[in-house]
This record gives C-alpha cells, structure tokens and sequence, in this order.
C-alpha cells in the first residue's frame, strides 16, 4: 500500500517533519540517499542560539526565535516518547570582544537584537570570571544572552527515528530521490529504487535538494537552487562543566555536551561537497579556540570534522508549498537546521494535515 506522504531527507528536518505527520495517524515513509541524519545533523554543533545567528528584522528571524521558544517541549516530548536522552542545556551565551571597536559593534549589534526580542546585558569583567573562568584573555567587553542553548544533535536524531520506527514510518536509507513528478493529488518520485507513489511529499534534502528536478502537470517547475556551505569543527575532551555557557568571539564558537566533550568552531567554505578535510583551516580554529580557552592546549590533539550547511540564494530557509501540486520544500535552513526542526516540523505538518482533510472532505462531498 503506497504511503500517504514521501519525505525525501532524513535529517533532522525531514525526520521531524515525519514524526510529527505519524503522530497524527498519517503513514509516512522516509527516504534518505545516505543514512539517516548521517550529513548535516550529524555534524552540526547544535547551538540553540539565536543570540548569536540572528540580527536583522525579517520572517525567519521571527521563526527562530518560534522555534527556540519551542524547543524544551519538543526535547521533553522526544525523550519520553522513545525513552532515548537528549543533552539539552539552557545555559545562555557570553559573547566577548577584544578590541573596541570590536565591542561598539557587538552593543550595536545587541541594540538591534533587543528589538527583535532577543536578550542580552552586558557583563562586569567580575561577572565575566564567574561565567567564564577558563577565559584566556582581558576583554574589552563581553555580552550575556540568557536565552541561547544547546542540543546534542546526534541525541535528537536517534530519538526522532525511535519515534518514527515507533510509529510505524518505515526509513529507507541508501535510496536518492532523483524526480519529482506531482499532479494535483498526487507524488510520483523517481527513486534509485524504483518508482514511489503517495498523496503528498516533502522535499527535506539539505544541501541537496535543489538539484531535484520537479515536474508539475506535465511542465517543469524550478525551485530554489541550494548548495552546501561547508564548516569545519573540532572536539577536544576536558573535564564535564568546566564550560558552563556557549563562548562565542566572531566566528569562533565553543560549547560543551555533558561528557566533557568541547566543540570548537568553525569555518565556511564554498568548495561543493568536497569531503577532505582541510588541515589549514583545523589549524585555525584550533589556534582561535586556544585563544579564547588556553584549557585546551592540554586537552591533547582535537578530533576535526566537516559538514555541509545547506545554503539558498538568500541564505534563509525555504518552507512552503509548491503551488497547485502536493510538494511541501523544507530545505536551506543553512546554519541553524538544528534550531529550526521543532517551528519547520510544527509549519510543514499542520500545512499538510489541513490540506489532506480538506482534500477528503472534498472527496466525500463529491461522493
Ligand atoms: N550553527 C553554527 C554553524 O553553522 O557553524
């Protein structure tokens, strides 16, 4: 029996999309061409952080700081339902800057942001030591944002497809979606897997997703092109709590899961999907992060990862329907997929229920 919706992308978007559609008695079947949550949710820090990522006034602004407020319940509800553990930490963020002009900008930038809602004070250098004790240097200013958080991205993963399986979604890893040919009550998917069938689909694959061709009755229908923005990180292993919040300078990131483990950031590139890490560049974050935290000279070499942030045009997420055909993109969330799973999931599921209940309704009126 063909499913009621194909999400193509089984990273945390797309896995959370399908929760959420099972959860409401749908049957959804989940296609991912690698493995599940094995790219950019696998990779990603997690930094729960609009503190950090958010500045200007604009829609997805708004949908971050929905998607942060979001969060707790969502982590609450996915660690009860599949019994897994989920390091989830509110612990806020310091922000510090060296020089002076460095810090003008990062009040301007925190003036901006209070508009928005986005909450910040400054900190004495005495408030600064008890947050930060590890830091390594004098600061000409350092900012507190009470709101920011962190997330184990590989705990949620594992959670999400516990709850998924739960629900009876059925997950298949390995198969690449490679058309998308959709009439107006139907999804046909190309797969290398053979031919796929449902009422409905999702288009949830990162970096990926924009080179799927998508055909509405018979006429190709483009969609915004996406490409990977590649990041670097490193881990090193210190003592569990000896970073209490996120430490940001620039684009310099460190924060801590509850086992000690200390992730280093980061680094763009625009280098397609090259998957070799760049010695150079770990160099670089590795003398940034020492800076900021001299602890981790001790810490013994770091172990450096890569992943792709999935980029649009315009550097913001696309969430919406495809107009007159059953296609839902959810995809470009660039540098906060992790932030952004619980407002996408909650926007792309409700969309799809009332559209499959006004489509039966239509269907029972025409009886
Ligand atoms: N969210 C942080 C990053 O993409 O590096």
């Amino acid at each position: 029996m063909s499913p009621d919706i194909l999400v193509a992308g089984a990273g945390i978007i797309g896995t959370s999309i399908a929760w959420r559609l099972a959860q409401a008695g749908l049957r959804v079947c989940l296609l991912d061409a690698g493995k599940a949550g094995g790219e950019a949710s696998w990779a990603g820090a997690g930094m729960l952080a609009p503190g950090g990522e958010v500045e200007d006034r604009s829609d997805w602004a708004e949908f971050a700081l929905e998607s942060r407020r979001l969060y707790p319940a969502f982590v609450a509800e996915l660690a009860a339902e599949s019994g897994c553990p989920i390091d989830f930490k509110e612990l806020g963020a310091v922000e510090v800057a060296f020089a002076e002009a460095e810090w003008r900008a990062l009040a301007e930038r925190a003036r901006k942001q209070a508009v928005l809602g986005v909450s910040s004070r400054c900190l004495s250098p005495v408030e600064l030591r008890e947050r930060v004790p590890l830091l390594g240097r004098e600061t000409a200013g350092a900012l507190w944002f009470p709101d920011d958080a962190l997330v184990d991205p590989r705990q949620v993963m594992r959670a999400l497809t516990a709850c998924c399986r739960g629900r009876g979604v059925e997950i298949r890893e390995g198969v690449r979606v490679t058309y998308f040919t959709l009439s107006p009550r139907e999804a046909l998917l190309e797969t290398s897997a053979g031919p796929l069938t449902a009422g409905a689909a999702v288009l949830a694959a990162g970096a990926w997703s924009g080179e799927i061709p998508v055909r509405v009755n018979g006429a190709e229908r483009p969609i915004p092109e996406s490409f990977p923005v590649r990041g670097h990180l490193l881990g090193y292993l210190l003592d569990p709590g000896s970073l209490g919040p996120i430490l940001r300078h620039g684009q310099t990131y460190l924060l801590q899961r509850a086992n000690g483990l200390t992730i280093a950031g980061t680094s763009s590139e625009q280098v397609g999907f090259d998957r070799r890490l760049d010695r150079g560049i770990v160099r670089d974050i590795a003398r940034r992060a020492c800076e900021l935290l001299p602890r981790l000279r001790a810490a013994g070499e770091p172990q450096p990862w890569l992943g792709f942030r999935p980029a649009t045009a315009g550097l913001h997420p696309e969430i919406r329907r495809i107009e007159g055909a059953p296609l839902w993109l959810a995809y470009g969330h660039y540098r906060n997929g992790i932030l952004l799973a619980p407002a996408t999931a909650q926007r792309v599921s409700r969309q799809i229920i009332a559209s499959s209940e006004t489509d039966s309704q239509a269907t029972a009126g025409t009886v």
